[in-house]
């Protein structure tokens, strides 16, 4: 079922619907690195098979089976574990070269420590890892896409120091199991969608609404830890090794709502700098620490809460070191644009979009299309912008790295708007290539097929491929959009 004969049919289904004919004159590179990504938790199930440990994803919705909207789990999800052979098959027939994964850590090392692996585990991803490279493709890895081992999570996760140790334990494991394999890493996934919404938030487990204090002690345990695996890599594994380790970042990009007012101008990049420059910064720009905006930032509103000190810890010097130029890329997660209206301080009500920290309301243009998701709106200008900024702020000597790239809808084989969304947004990505000189090298759609997305459960799908979750076979359809998605990598064009 997943042949890729069904071309005509595309042809005729989709010319006409897209827009932008005509303009697209530009191609991608031979060597542009085409490919689509998994997460571990998302797709794997066995959730407790081969002695894997319990994730705080696992132990969380066992307990609070209603914090998904639909009451499901990633029990099973699309059987990943067992049916890791039919993604293969997937991954080669949309003509990929590269396939992003992550590895589940409680499914290495059991109790989140290195006192005792799982050889079991070990075995499927090598297995795995074998089996891509027998097909051609080269399997990108992701350390941690926050399915962290649920002893650790008691631990406080992500709260807690202690933590770094851990992942830099966990990354010389799977640096010494895979690394004669993997050749390129990505520490950690969208540290600031997990930490806000993880630990300051309750979107995301393990929904700790730690009162502004939490996603700030994760994101700089997290920074901290994936510096430390960076250098662990870069001198201990590297010089045998030759493989190039990085960091995946989630942006959505900001607009003024009111581009004539300076103040809802700066509240966009205000908003930019609080949610990706805090990241971005300590890793890829000189001062190797957080913004001077974000910092100032947030100083003065804790101390102006009562706090008597900053919420933001701070780096010591030794520690801005070990950040500065910890990336040999820049991957970049990105789905959406935010419009953005200054509102410094809210007096005595709440409004759910308005951004406490960053002084901002978020709002969508109402007329851009939103096919599932509530939170995403289709805007691909925002794309090219997005890249843009990160140029700007960073430079072009690292490369930057699309590693997830998507629309989501409520299914149907016949995903017109996933086409669109694809073939609109790769259109941006050439003109920030060609046009705007940013350095882009790679590409990959989210996601190779339907599958666990969170709170969302699986209302909303985001795949190439459709997944019968109703069959026990889980069986993987193509969707109009992998016929798509398959042309533009095999011609190096975007079909309009
Ligand atoms: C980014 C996350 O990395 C991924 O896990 C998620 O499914 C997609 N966004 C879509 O929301």
């Amino acid at each position: 079922a997943t042949g890729l004969s069904l071309w005509c049919l595309l042809a005729q289904g989709v010319s006409g619907y897209v827009d932008g004919s005509g303009l697209s004159n530009y191609s991608f590179p031979d060597d542009f690195i085409f490919g689509v990504a998994t997460a571990a938790f998302q797709i794997e199930g066995a959730w407790n098979i081969g002695n894997k440990g319990e994730s705080m994803w696992d132990t969380y919705l066992h307990k609070h089976p209603n914090f998904t909207v639909d009451g499901s789990n990633g029990d099973v999800a699309t059987d990943s574990y067992h049916k890791y052979k039919t993604d293969i098959n997937c991954v080669k027939s949309l003509g990929l070269k590269y396939y992003r994964m992550s590895i589940s850590w409680p499914r290495i090392l059991p109790q989140g420590t290195d006192n005792v692996i799982n050889k079991d585990g070990v075995r499927y991803y090598r297995t795995l890892f074998k089996e891509l490279l027998k097909e051609n493709i080269t399997p990108v890895v992701t350390l941690f896409h926050w399915d962290l081992p649920t002893p650790l999570m008691d631990l406080g996760g992500w709260s807690n120091p202690k933590i770094i140790d851990y992942f830099e334990d966990y990354a010389k494991v799977a640096f010494t199991l895979f690394g004669d394999i993997i050749k390129l890493w990505s520490t950690m996934n969208e540290p600031h969608q997990h930490c806000s919404n993880g630990y300051g938030g309750d979107n995301f487990v393990p929904a700790m609404m730690s009162g502004g204090v939490g996603e700030y002690l994760c994101a700089h345990y997290m920074l901290l830890a994936h510096a430390r695996a960076y250098h662990l890599y870069d001198k201990s594994f590297r010089p045998h090794q030759k493989g190039k380790i990085g960091i995946t970042l989630d942006a959505f990009y900001a607009e003024p709502k009111d581009p004539t007012k300076q103040s809802d101008r700066d509240a966009a990049e205000r908003y930019l700098q609080m949610h990706l420059g805090i990241f971005a910064h300590p890793i890829y720009s000189s001062m190797g620490d957080y913004p001077p905006l974000v910092r100032e930032r947030i100083n003065n509103i804790s101390l102006s809460q009562g706090f008597t000190r900053s919420r933001l810890p701070y780096f010591t010097s030794s520690e801005i070191d070990l950040l500065r130029g910890s990336s040999d890329f820049f991957g970049l997660n990105h789905y959406t644009t935010y419009l953005m209206s200054d509102m410094p301080m809210l007096q005595g009500w709440r409004v759910p979009s308005w951004d406490h920290d960053t002084g901002v309301l978020l709002e969508q243009n109402p007329l851009w299309p939103k096919p599932g998701a509530d939170w995403l709106a289709v805007y691909p200008a925002g794309f090219r912008k997005v890249l843009n900024w990160i140029t700007r702020n960073y430079g072009t000597r690292i490369p930057i790295i699309v590693t997830e790239n998507g629309v989501s809808d409520f299914g149907g084989l016949n995903d017109y708007a996933r086409v669109s969304y694809y073939n609109n947004y790769l259109y941006q990505m050439l003109l920030a290539m060609y046009e705007d000189g940013c350095n882009i090298q790679g590409y990959f759609a989210w996601t190779l097929m339907d599958d666990f997305e969170w709170k969302d459960g699986y209302t909303v799908k985001f795949g190439l491929f459709h997944v019968d979750f109703n069959s026990t076979e889980r069986t993987r359809i193509p969707k109009l959009s992998a016929f798509n998605y398959a042309e533009i990598v095999r011609r190096r064009r975007i079909n309009f």
